[in-house]
C-alpha cells in the first residue's frame, strides 16, 4: 500500500515537472486566457493543497508559509484576478512544491495508514495524487489554449480496429447500483452506493465523432433555433458560436488547432471542445437526448449477469492501455470504436477516457451525502436550496485524466457554457416499455 501511494504521487509529479518544465519562465507566470491560473499558480497550489491535507491535517506540522496560503486558495481569487497576485516566482514554486513532497515521503514512512478515517486506505494521500492529476489535466487544458508554437509531444492513438458496431445498444429496464461505499479513494460526491430504478433506453456505442457533428454543421444546426433550448440558443447568439473551439475552415475545410499545431480536423476522433448547449442541440437535430447521469453509469458499470456495479465497464481491474486512452499518453481522444477490450457489458465502447462526456444531469448530491472532508470539494457547487443548479455533471474523462482520477462512479461538473475543457458526448434515447 505505501509502495502503491508514493508511486501515485511520484507519477502525478512527473507529470507535473513535464507541463511546467515544457515552457520558460515568461510562459510560466502569463495568462494564456482570462479563463484560467497562470501555470506557475497551478504548480504552487498543488504543493499548498498537499501541505494542507498532508504535513498540517495528517502530520500535524505548522505551515510553512502562512503568508501565501490566501493566494492559493481558489476560492479567494478568481482565475482571471491570478496573475495580479504576488505569486512565488516558478524556482520558488518548483522549491516549495518539492519541499513539502519530501516531508510528505517521510510522513508516508511513518503514517498509520488503518486508523483514523482520513488515512484509511490511504485516503488523504490517495485524494492529494488526485488532485494533482486534476491540475495536471487543467494546466494542459492552458496548455491547448496557450498561443506559440508546439512544446508538448506524444504518440498519435492507433487506428480503431474497425469491427462492425451497431450505432446504439440497448440497456434493459431494471434497477442499478449507482454510486459507491467500497472505492476506497473515492471522493464523497461519489457516496454513498444507492440503489436507482430506470427504464430501458438506448445509448449510442461510441462518442459522436467530428464528422457526425460535421453533418449537424452542414445541416444548418448552428442557424437553426429550433434545434436549440432557449437558454442554449441566447448562448449561442452572444458567444456567436458557429463550430467546436480550436476549429477554423480554411478553402472549405475544417482544420484544428491542437497543442500548437495546426491540422485537418480528424473525422472519425470524438468531437471535443464543445458547450453543454451544443451537445444539446446536436442530440436534437439527431432526434435525440443527452444520457442521464444514471443512464450513463448504468450502461458503464452494471453488469446484467451478475447484477453488480463494476468499477470499470471491463472489469474490476485497473485501466491498461488496451482498456482506455488515459493519462496524457496521447494528446488527443483515439478514434471512435476503438478499445474493444474495454467494453461495456452493455457494449458500448470509450465511456472511460477519450473525452469527458456531458450528461443531461445537474450536479448535486446523491440520497444520503455527507461533505467529506471538507465541503469545497463538492458541496459548494450543489445547487443551492430552492435556486437552480449551476453546474452540469460530465462523466467518464478525458485521454488528459490520470487512472488514479478515474473510475465508473467518478463525477466531473461544469458550466454549461464551459468549452475549453476536453468535453464531448454520446447521445440516448427512450425505448418504448416492454408490452
Ligand atoms: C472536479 C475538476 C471540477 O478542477 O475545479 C481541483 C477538481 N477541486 N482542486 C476542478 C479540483 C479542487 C475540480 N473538478
Ligand atoms: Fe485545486
Amino acid at each position: 500500500m505505501r509502495e502503491a501511494i508514493a508511486e501515485q504521487l511520484l507519477t502525478a509529479r512527473a507529470r507535473t515537472a513535464l507541463l511546467t518544465d515544457a515552457v520558460d519562465d515568461a510562459d510560466l507566470t502569463a495568462q494564456h486566457s482570462r479563463l484560467m491560473s497562470p501555470l506557475v499558480w497551478d504548480l504552487a497550489h498543488i504543493g499548498n493543497q498537499e501541505e494542507l491535507w498532508l504535513l498540517r491535517n495528517v502530520g500535524g506540522q505548522d505551515p510553512m508559509h502562512p503568508e501565501i496560503d490566501p493566494l492559493y486558495d481558489a476560492f479567494q481569487h478568481p482565475r482571471a484576478d491570478r496573475p495580479a497576485l504576488p505569486l512565488l516566482p516558478p524556482a520558488e514554486a518548483r522549491r516549495y512544491t518539492a519541499e513539502v513532497r519530501g516531508r510528505v515521503l517521510d510522513l508516508l514512512d511513518g503514517a498509520e495508514l488503518s486508523g483514523p478515517p482520513l488515512l484509511r486506505a490511504g485516503f488523504a494521500f490517495g485524494m492529494i495524487a488526485q488532485h494533482e492529476q486534476q491540475h495536471d489535466e487543467t494546466m494542459l487544458i492552458t496548455h491547448q489554449l496557450r498561443s506559440g508554437g508546439a512544446v508538448l509531444t506524444a504518440p498519435a492513438p492507433a487506428p480503431a480496429p474497425g469491427d462492425r458496431l451497431p450505432p446504439e445498444v440497448v440497456v434493459p429496464a431494471g434497477p442499478f447500483t449507482m454510486g459507491t461505499d467500497t472505492e476506497p479513494w473515492a471522493l464523497d460526491n461519489e457516496r454513498p452506493a444507492h440503489l436507482v430504478e430506470l427504464p430501458a433506453f438506448a445509448i449510442d456505442t461510441v462518442p459522436v465523432s467530428n464528422a457526425a457533428y460535421q453533418a449537424f454543421i452542414d445541416d444548418g444546426g448552428y442557424r437553426r433555433p429550433d434545434c436549440w433550448s432557449t437558454e442554449g440558443w441566447a448562448h449561442r447568439q452572444e458567444a456567436g458560436l458557429t463550430a467546436p473551439l480550436h476549429w477554423f475552415e480554411q478553402d472549405g475545410q475544417w482544420l484544428r488547432r491542437r497543442f500548437g499545431r495546426v491540422e485537418p480536423v480528424p473525422p472519425e476522433e470524438p468531437v471535443l471542445h464543445v458547450t453543454w448547449y451544443e451537445a444539446e442541440a446536436y442530440a436534437r437535430w439527431a432526434g435525440r437526448r443527452l444520457p442521464t447521469e444514471a443512464e450513463w453509469e448504468k450502461a458503464a458499470r452494471h453488469d446484467p449477469a451478475t447484477g453488480r456495479s463494476r468499477r470499470f465497464p471491463w472489469g474490476d481491474g485497473p485501466p491498461g492501455p488496451e482498456h482506455a486512452n488515459l493519462g496524457q499518453r496521447h494528446l488527443q481522444p483515439a478514434p471512435v470504436g476503438s478499445y474493444p477490450a474495454g467494453a461495456a457489458p452493455c457494449g458500448a465502447r470509450q465511456l472511460i477516457g477519450d473525452v469527458w462526456e456531458w450528461t443531461a444531469s445537474d450536479f448535486g448530491p446523491y440520497p444520503g451525502f455527507r461533505a467529506w472532508p471538507y465541503r469545497e470539494y463538492s458541496e459548494v457547487f450543489f445547487a443551492p436550496p430552492g435556486r437552480p443548479a449551476e453546474y452540469k455533471v460530465l462523466r467518464g474523462g478525458s485521454f488528459a485524466v490520470a487512472p488514479v482520477a478515474c473510475r465508473g462512479t467518478f463525477r466531473n461538473w461544469d458550466y454549461p457554457v464551459r468549452r475549453q475543457i476536453f468535453a464531448g458526448f454520446r447521445t440516448a434515447r427512450d425505448l418504448p416499455a416492454e408490452a
